[in-house]
């Protein structure tokens, strides 16, 4: 074939297989056979192999994920992405619709649309000339992260669009989620492989958006719901919202099908109602109906409450369903730190469609104050697919109870005297060597937020702890102790699985001391705390030598976390895991942030005003510090910058006056994250 016939052939092979898509995806109407569809995209594929000059942005190529990145780019949203106010009844849907009106009288006749809101992680897609160029998550509202090479690994989001009328550049909103089914099936796959499951389809899916593997995203086969666009400084001829959503379905993007134009809103209550009962039964996670006005001149009219959410736009949440069950006994797990978690087990009961058999009971003071008594009947919610919780007891008269629950005196795993801390509500079992802390305790170590030992989960740590390979996290790292010979001998184990999990552990020695800090699960110790302990003393043997009251002096640092870690440290049995992990040839430093210690901002002294958009005070004070800065509370001729937040007070007047320079959320996380 000539050079014009192959660009020609490669133009068809692209159209077809992502019409195959849209029709499978988007459509649910497979047109095409499984192997039909792989024999002309390995076609595309070989074609663009041997001339990469027919390599296009929206080949379906692509789609099967690029090489692992290190790091995600930032991506600064053309037009900030917000959230929604809510309104949970349809007074306060009124009293939405009222302000409105106050701002423009129109919108009462303006009709509405009601549309499900999906939950899931928010991103943008960028498209040029109809071609998408960049997908970002939403990260502050301001800025988000460059997760393009991920999204494109989402089948139904249209590399190319269909159909004609879209601005030239736009950004579309949408939502992309994992299905209920996927999600179930996802976790039970990951709890065979010994993995942690995920808490909510939403977490899932949001995780999955942020690999930094492309084929892992591939993997979750996650989907997307498109809602919105920006398309600043465009003229575009769509009049309302209920219009967009066609046209979005024309350009190709999966629009969710039950959305609905009302009248006004004396008929958006009834359709809501309605809403509400399908809800549960989709198989996409849904947390309300977002109702927004229709014409889209009055959109611009209305505006935004600051950067944070549409006038035009409401959220109309449903309070979360509560069910009545049988609380047949109240059982007890002990965590890595020895806390006793209380838990019901319950009569298994379907809220929200899904069926409950276990729910949190929070603590034992809790189950005092509410007297919650084993054989009762209690309430149980499940908000927002969180974990199901019990609300309390429904207690009917003349109804014999059993006794008040005692909570135990002694550990219901190891026996020990449980020890009850005067300052906390919660009740610990003491004992180091209890089973269920240490196998808690390993799991945490090798969790994700930690050492990151993949593939080393709750089955697995059982199982080694059980077959006396490990007693403690110093042997997972000893090849006397867990080598490829013994872990053969395990059921689950093969040649290949048994030696990616020693690799695994083996590349987890090279964590900073911040991580192995927080791995060790000293109480009080978060990922924060640990962070700040590391880079005070950058190394482990200072932090063992230092004193008390030189750990609670550092700022940041409060007198519980300086005892926890003294008396953490003074513990001769500690002493010895931690020579042993040394000798072992964990790393014992924190990488130093800059040249000589220093960070991008060091040396320069910021002021917090006002409420930023995605941080807290604390947090971005923190962020300040790791990166080398000083936070300070007023604003001076030496301040290097104030951070503006919404409602700022005094300080900002007092900035001005100074000239001191003014700088938002954005601009912080940007400073504090630049590469010197
Ligand atoms: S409209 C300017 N419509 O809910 C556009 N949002 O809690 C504002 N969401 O950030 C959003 N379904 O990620 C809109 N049909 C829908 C939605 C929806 C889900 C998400 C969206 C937003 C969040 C706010």
């Amino acid at each position: 074939m000539k050079g014009r016939d192959l660009a020609k052939r490669a133009a068809e092979l692209r159209r077809l297989l992502e019409r195959a898509n849209y029709a499978y995806y988007g459509l649910d109407r497979p047109e095409m056979s499984d192997a039909e569809y792989d024999r002309l995209f390995r076609e595309l594929r070989d074609l663009e192999a041997r001339h990469p000059e027919l390599r296009t942005a929206d080949s379906p190529t692509l789609r099967v994920g690029a090489e692992p990145a290190t790091a995600f780019k930032k991506h600064r949203h053309l037009v900030p992405m917000l959230s929604l106010a809510n309104a949970f009844d349809a007074a306060e849907l009124g009293a939405w619709e009222d302000r409105n009106a106050r701002l423009a009288p129109e919108v009462r006749e303006a009709g509405c649309t009601l549309e499900v809101k999906i939950d899931g992680a928010a991103v943008s897609l960028t498209y040029d000339d109809g071609v998408f160029v960049t997908g970002a998550t939403r990260g502050n509202g301001l800025e988000g992260e460059d997760v393009t090479a991920n999204l494109r690994t989402v089948l139904d989001v249209p590399l190319r669009l269909a159909g004609k009328g879209w601005p030239k550049k736009m950004e579309v909103r949408g939502e992309v989620y994992l299905s209920k089914s996927r999600f179930e099936k996802l976790n039970r796959e990951r709890e065979q492989a010994g993995e942690p499951v995920f808490a909510n389809p939403r977490n899932a899916a949001a995780g999955a958006l942020r690999q930094l593997d492309p084929k892992i995203t591939r993997s979750r086969r996650l989907r997307i719901f498109c809602f919105h666009i920006e398309a600043p400084g465009q003229k575009v001829a769509i009049e309302t919202q209920h219009e967009l959503l066609r046209r979005l379905a024309e350009w190709g993007f999966p629009v969710e099908p039950h959305y609905q134009l009302v009248r006004d809103l004396s008929h958006a209550h009834a359709a809501i109602a309605k809403l509400e009962q399908l809800l549960p039964t989709l198989d996409y996670g849904a947390d309300g109906v977002v109702v927004k006005v229709n014409r889209r001149a009055l959109h611009a009219e209305l505006g935004t409450v600051g950067d944070r959410e549409p006038r035009w736009a409401v959220a109309r949440k449903f309070a979360p369903e509560v069910q009545v069950t049988k609380l047949q006994q109240i059982d007890i797990n002990v965590g890595r730190t020895g806390a006793l978690n209380p838990y019901a087990v319950l009569e298994p009961v379907e809220i929200g469609g899904v069926t409950v058999s276990t729910a949190t009971l929070h603590n034992f003071e809790l189950i005092k104050a509410k007297d919650i008594r084993e054989g009762d009947l209690v309430e149980v919610t499940r908000a927002g697919e969180v974990i199901p919780q019990v609300l309390g007891p429904v207690v009917k008269k003349g109804v014999r109870r059993k006794s008040p629950y005692r909570p135990p005196a002694e550990c219901p795993v190891c026996g020990s005297t449980v020890e009850h801390p005067e300052d906390e509500v919660a009740v610990y079992c003491p004992n180091v060597s209890c089973p269920a802390r240490i196998l808690e305790g390993i799991v945490h170590f090798a969790s994700r937020g930690a050492m990151d030992i993949r593939s080393l989960g709750y089955e697995r740590v059982r199982a080694l702890l059980n077959a006396k390979l490990i007693h403690d996290v110093a042997d997972l790292y000893d090849r006397n102790q867990l080598n490829l010979l013994q872990l053969l001998t395990l059921e689950g184990f093969a040649e290949k699985s048994a030696q990616q999990l020693l690799d695994a552990v083996d590349s987890s020695k090279r964590q900073p001391l911040s991580t192995l800090l927080f791995a060790l699960g000293i109480r009080h110790i978060g990922w924060q705390g640990a962070r700040l302990l590391a880079r005070h003393f950058g190394e482990m043997g200072r932090l063992r030598a230092a004193k008390q009251e030189e750990i609670a002096a550092i700022r940041g640092v409060g007198p519980a976390i300086a005892a926890a870690v003294a008396g953490f440290f003074n513990d001769p049995k500690n002493r010895r895991l931690l020579d042993r992990l040394k000798r072992l040839g964990l790393r014992m430093d924190e990488p130093t942030a800059g040249p000589g210690g220093e960070g991008p901002l060091t040396g320069q002294t910021y002021v917090i005003t006002g409420t930023l958009p995605s941080l807290s005070r604390t947090r971005a004070a923190e962020l300040v510090e790791a990166a080398g800065g000083h936070v300070s509370d007023s604003v001076s001729r030496n301040t290097t910058a104030l951070v503006v937040g919404a409602d700022a007070g005094s300080k900002l007047d007092k900035a001005r006056a100074l000239g001191v320079p003014l700088i938002d959320e954005a601009e912080l996380l940007r400073r504090a994250h630049s590469k010197r």
